[in-house]
């Protein structure tokens, strides 16, 4: 029997699909789909402390090979999620759903880290690093200083499990510099990637989306090999009690057993998922499911990292 079965940070999860940050999340109505799909958890839309409205619309489009959007974290606020995941705890205790969060500035993450710390919620969270879409906010994970400073400071109160939500990195030396930082802290998860930040697509000589003047983050098909190798570089390089979580164009079975061949112990669909909806999650079990048939493995943990590279 061939399972997509999955452990993260202490917790067991009967498959390793879920949904991306960003799609399928921002209501409980939303959450509650994908909770009842065939995903093995769910994760939030990214929380701020207060309800946001997020930028003007066009802010998300779909591609022929992907996405572009410029949402600027629209999110119901801290406590609407909380409510639901703590109201979940309670109906569904044997399963573990994660909490995406992060505050417009440190004191607001702190502020938010806080409440959660102060909380009865069970679960985990995932610290967004790698919000690219609030105009006048650089991303923190581009700046390794900053980077260092919140992970210190959160890691001086905070005990619950936490994973971070990362951006594409595209050097090689940036890969080690970034492991160097999160090598330090009690990390229980990195996930690798958001979009690529800020492109740019055209179509009648004019942008497609209206905030940032048309620059938006990509996903889908655009970024799978950008995905890949950031997932594929943390597992060489992160000390291993740090689990991987792969997102970036995972559109099949294969796109999922790869990102699980870099190292990834948990498989997040966006774009996909928006495209096709949650069922989705049992079409792409399925093929993976059949894919490690076809090869002989039985569990995820039979090929996960084992990438082979060219030998003379
Ligand atoms: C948004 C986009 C992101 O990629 C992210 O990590 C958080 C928020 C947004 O625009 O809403």
């Amino acid at each position: 029997m061939v399972s997509t079965a999955t452990r993260l940070g202490g917790f067991a999860f009967d498959n390793c699909l879920m949904n991306a940050a960003g799609v399928w999340c921002m209501t409980t109505e939303e959450l509650e789909a994908v909770k009842d799909s065939a995903a093995g958890t769910f994760v939030t839309k990214t929380a701020t402390l207060a309800y946001r409205e997020g930028n003007p619309e066009p802010r998300y489009r779909n591609l022929p090979l992907g996405s572009i959007n410029s949402m600027g974290l629209p999110n119901q606020g801290l406590d609407y999620y909380m409510d639901y995941l703590l109201e979940l705890q309670g109906s569904e205790p044997e399963r573990t759903f994660i909490l995406s969060l992060v505050g417009l500035s440190p004191d607001e993450t702190h502020e938010i880290l806080k409440k959660v710390e102060a909380s009865d919620f069970k679960g985990l969270i995932e610290l967004n690093l790698s919000c690219p879409n609030v105009p006048g906010k650089p991303q923190i994970a581009y700046d390794f200083e900053a980077t260092e400073t919140i992970l210190r400071e959160v890691f001086s109160y905070f005990t619950k499990p936490l994973g971070i939500k990362l951006p594409p990195y595209f050097d090689i030396v940036h890969f080690d510099q970034a492991t160097a930082i999160f090598n330090q802290f009690p990390i229980v998860f990195v996930n690798c990637v958001n979009s690529i930040g800020n492109g740019l697509y055209i179509e009648d000589e004019q942008v497609v989306i209206k905030p940032k003047g048309g620059f938006g983050g990509l996903g889908g098909e655009y970024i799978k090999p950008t995905a890949l190798a950031n997932v594929h570089a943390f597992y060489q390089r992160l000390k291993p009690e740090i689990q991987i979580v792969g997102t970036g164009g995972v559109l099949t079975g294969r796109d999922a057993f790869e990102h699980i061949l870099c190292g990834a112990s948990m498989v997040q669909i966006g774009t996909a998922l928006q495209k096709e909806g949650p069922a989705i999650f049992e079409r792409i079990t399925a093929e993976l499911q059949a894919l490690m048939a076809e090869k002989g493995y039985e569990t995820i943990e039979d090929f996960r990292g084992k990438l082979q590279t060219i030998r003379d």
